[in-house]
């Protein structure tokens, strides 16, 4: 595996390292090639189906660019917690708290796999990070563990289509490389591993099968 492919955390970990200052800009530039992802964040943040006061886990928080949505669902009485393997990401982060003067948002500096979750989660969200995880299978087992009953772990992420886009694997990667993403992290299917450990999940998919959002959610406690 040359260095080229960044697949291992120290692998992309260096990626965002070098990246961090201008991450929020590349992902706005996108938008030039028509890829709206403001609208599948939305999207996927509507299904965590969060209530004021709620806490949640981001894995693979990135700058934060979600921070704001999320808050605005749990509200101030809510806990937030970003959990990041870069510490140059994390710092954008951070600085975006600060401007905003959130308080109820804390920053974890870990690996996803390495993460152990609080008790009594109410939901987990991961936007475009997860399969950059080798280990995102981990990562689901614990939270479906963590999470309470009723709570939901959503997943919004690229993947390799299962159509004639296939055949432009090498392009699609291409695209997203500043990204860190790899074929062989295109190969990663995290939406199975969602679909395995959660009794109840749906799925949908947008751009020809490029972009997916995979929600798992445990079971409601029955009286
Ligand atoms: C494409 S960015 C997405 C950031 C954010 N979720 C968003 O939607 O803007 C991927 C993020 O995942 C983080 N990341 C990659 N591998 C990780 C891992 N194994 N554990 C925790 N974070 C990871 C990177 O540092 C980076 O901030």
């Amino acid at each position: 595996m040359t260095r080229s492919d960044f697949t291992t955390p120290e692998e992309v970990n260096e990626v965002y390292r070098r990246r961090a200052r201008f991450y929020d800009w590349s992902v706005n530039a996108y938008y030039l090639i028509g890829f709206r992802w403001w609208a599948y964040r939305r999207r996927a943040i509507a299904a965590l189906g969060l209530q004021p006061g709620a806490t949640i886990v981001e894995i693979g928080c990135g700058t934060g660019l979600n921070f704001r949505l999320l808050r605005e669902s749990i509200g101030p009485s809510g806990r937030l917690i970003g959990v990041d393997l870069s510490t140059d990401i994390l710092e954008q982060a951070r600085q975006r708290i600060a401007a905003n003067g959130w308080s109820n948002i804390e920053l974890v500096h870990a690996r996803g796999a390495e993460y152990d979750f609080p008790s009594s989660v109410d939901a987990v969200f991961s936007t475009f990070a997860l399969s950059l995880e080798p280990r995102f299978d981990e990562v689901i087992a614990k939270a479906a563990m963590a999470l309470m009953a009723g709570g939901r772990f959503v997943l919004l992420d690229l993947r390799m289509p299962d159509n004639w886009l296939h055949n432009l694997a090498p392009v699609l990667v291409w695209l997203v490389r500043p990204f860190a993403v790899s074929l062989e992290v295109a190969k990663r299917q995290p939406w199975k591993s969602l679909q395995r450990y959660f009794p109840q999940y749906s799925y949908q998919e947008g751009y020809l099968g490029l972009v997916y959002i995979a929600i798992g959610q445990m079971n409601r406690l029955t009286r």
